[in-house]
């Protein structure tokens, strides 16, 4: 067994209440006795311009997003044979199947005849494609099988003609995409002890109650508020909030991904409890955060919120998918209610709360000009994150 599929097991039987979701409750605990939190060993300052600097955010976009695997959508998407899910990420349209073969692939969206978008965004289940132009045909791997009135257009190799691929793999629950064609993927090596985290979230089994897209600020003014816990009590009061503690961030990293741990309110009633007795998960939330643009938070013990965010045209605009999902499918009024009741709850925390406040940041930003930005000792994930950003600007030429 080689070491990543160890460790899904190691995972898998720790989360089943598990060793490791005792330890990070302990963790949790000890920082709501202490008022305390996990922290970075300094603040740290930002630039304004790294989020308002047209020149830099393309390229960022293009050597971060353009460049590193993305998670387009859940396995669940794509749930069967010959099912698909097309959609445009940031500039790219993109098209993923699952073949006869059960295998998932993706392709850039477009015809190799004269570019007409071969499918329209959206999922479904088809036997193959045809191109709305001319009636190209294509199947699930991307092959040209049709060719409408061939005999007046001349032959051509269609070996010559499929569908540009994109390198694309299944893992976790998700399909991870790079978009730029040729670019080499190995996604083991990518999430590296994060893939078992994510795996023992098990979200290949989980139900897809809902899923909409929200506009949203700037990718870095988005990002961060998902990355820290310093705002829950304020801004969330009403939402989310009620249900977590505010400033208290118990984190754990894997090269650039990160899974941030809040103590519920219940949390406290622990102090009282015998540990024998303890739920991990009725008192901590967990939050994975893949980068650089995938959230997937456990707000609620059965239910969840997988956020992604896509830069838009700007450093101003977002688009955010948020997808909700049920461990079960809702089936009693009672249990569609709730799990309604929970998309309602965190579509007004993160579009009324979350985004509110951030495009009112957006709106302001330039006013700060020179100045900097100040990310606390006590946000060491939001810390984390830019200086990952700074890394890997780094690693493919100048810093930005
Ligand atoms: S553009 Fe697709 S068949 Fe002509
Ligand atoms: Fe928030």
């Amino acid at each position: 067994m080689d070491r990543i599929s160890k460790k899904i097991q190691e995972v898998k039987k720790n989360s089943n209440n598990s060793e490791e979701m005792m330890a990070l409750v302990h963790r949790a605990l000890l920082h709501y006795k202490n008022k305390t939190t996990d922290q970075a060993k300094s603040i740290m300052t930002m630039p304004i311009e790294a989020y308002i600097n047209e020149e830099r955010y393309l390229k960022e976009k293009d050597r971060i997003y353009k460049k590193l695997p993305l998670a387009l959508c859940l396995s669940k998407e794509v749930p069967e044979n010959q099912t698909y899910r097309a959609m445009n990420v940031i500039d790219t349209p993109v098209l993923i199947t699952r073949g006869q073969d059960s295998k998932v692939r993706a392709f850039l969206n477009v015809c190799r005849h004269r570019g007409s978008k071969i499918c329209e965004e959206g999922s479904g289940k088809t036997r193959v494609f045809s191109c709305p132009y001319h009636a190209w045909v294509y199947n699930h791997k991307g092959e040209l099988t049709g060719l409408y009135g061939e005999e007046t257009f001349g032959k051509i190799d269609r070996e010559k003609f499929g569908l540009i691929e994109l390198e694309c793999e299944e893992n976790a629950g998700f399909i991870w995409v790079i978009l730029t064609p040729g670019k080499e993927l190995n996604i083991t090596s990518w999430l590296g002890d994060f893939g078992p985290e994510l795996e023992s979230l098990n979200l290949k089994d989980w139900y897809i109650f809902d899923q909409r897209e929200l506009q949203g600020p700037g990718w870095k003014v988005a990002l961060d508020g998902y990355l820290e816990a310093y705002h829950h009590n304020q801004l969330h009061g009403k939402t989310v909030g009620k249900h977590t503690v505010g400033n208290l961030l118990v984190l754990d990293t894997y090269g650039p991904h990160q899974r941030l741990t809040f103590g519920r309110k219940s949390l406290g009633s622990l102090e009282e409890t015998p540990e024998s007795e303890w739920q991990p998960l009725e008192n901590i939330r967990l939050i994975h955060s893949g980068f650089p643009n995938l959230s997937v938070s456990g707000v609620l013990g059965d239910h969840c919120l997988v956020s992604q965010i896509f830069p838009g045209n700007t450093p101003y605009t977002t688009t955010t998918r948020q997808t909700i999902l049920s461990a079960k499918k809702p089936k009693t009024k009672e249990e569609i209610a709730y799990s309604k009741n929970f998309s309602d709850m965190v579509l007004q925390a993160v579009k009324d709360e979350d985004y509110k406040i951030g495009m009112e940041i957006q709106s302001n930003i330039k006013k700060l000009g020179d100045n900097n930005f100040v990310y606390g000792k006590n946000e060491p994930a939001v810390q984390n994150y830019h200086n990952w950003i700074k890394r890997f600007m780094k690693s493919q030429g100048t810093a930005w």
